[in-house]
């Protein structure tokens, strides 16, 4: 494999419940230095998710079905794990504040520390993506607040089907 090669593929790692505006800004700034960009979902059986593993694979595919080379996969225990099965080795992530960079620094250190041969490209989302998290919609959703203009149309449909109280409020 040439070096020119090498980076061809990288992952986009995380727990998208549910992905937003922020996610696909990412995703389609990546998937225009990848030829192929998968994104995965962490598959985990966390009790405290709003969305099952499925779903939030359903509503990253539909949202990212116009995107040239993305892939909608999901990857269970450790991410370092994955990336060698896979024959990956650059990890996207998106940094909005100076906030997110500590937690996102260790944990690329620790994956490099786990697999020397990974690299970490952080990518900044447009500044009006970089106030949404999905813990808020989340949150803001739950509570009867709009949220469409964070997440794409399809998630806000899904949104509105999980919290109907929503759509009685409005
Ligand atoms: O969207 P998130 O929740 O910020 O994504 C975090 C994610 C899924 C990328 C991270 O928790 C992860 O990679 N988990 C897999 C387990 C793992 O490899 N942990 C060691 C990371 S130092």
């Amino acid at each position: 494999m040439s070096t020119h090669n090498q980076a061809q593929s990288a992952l986009y790692p995380g727990s998208f419940d549910p992905p937003t505006l922020g996610h696909l800004d990412i995703i389609r700034r990546a998937a225009r230095i990848f030829r192929r960009l998968l994104v995965g979902v962490l598959w985990n059986a966390d009790k405290n998710a709003c969305f099952s593993p499925e779903e939030r694979m359903t509503m990253l595919r539909e949202a990212t079905a116009g995107i040239a080379g993305v892939e909608i996969v999901s990857f269970d225990g450790l991410l370092v794990h994955y990336l060698q099965r896979e024959g990956l080795r650059v990890v996207v992530r998106g940094i909005r504040a100076y906030t997110d960079f500590e937690s996102e620094l260790q944990m690329a250190l620790l994956n490099r520390a786990l697999l020397p041969d990974m690299e970490t490209l952080f990518m900044i989302p447009a500044p009006e993506y970089g106030i949404i998290s999905s813990r808020r919609v989340l949150e803001i959703a739950s509570l009867g607040g709009e949220v469409s203009h964070m997440v794409p149309p399809n998630v806000a449909a899904m949104l509105a089907r999980r919290f109907p109280a929503r759509q009685d409020s409005e």
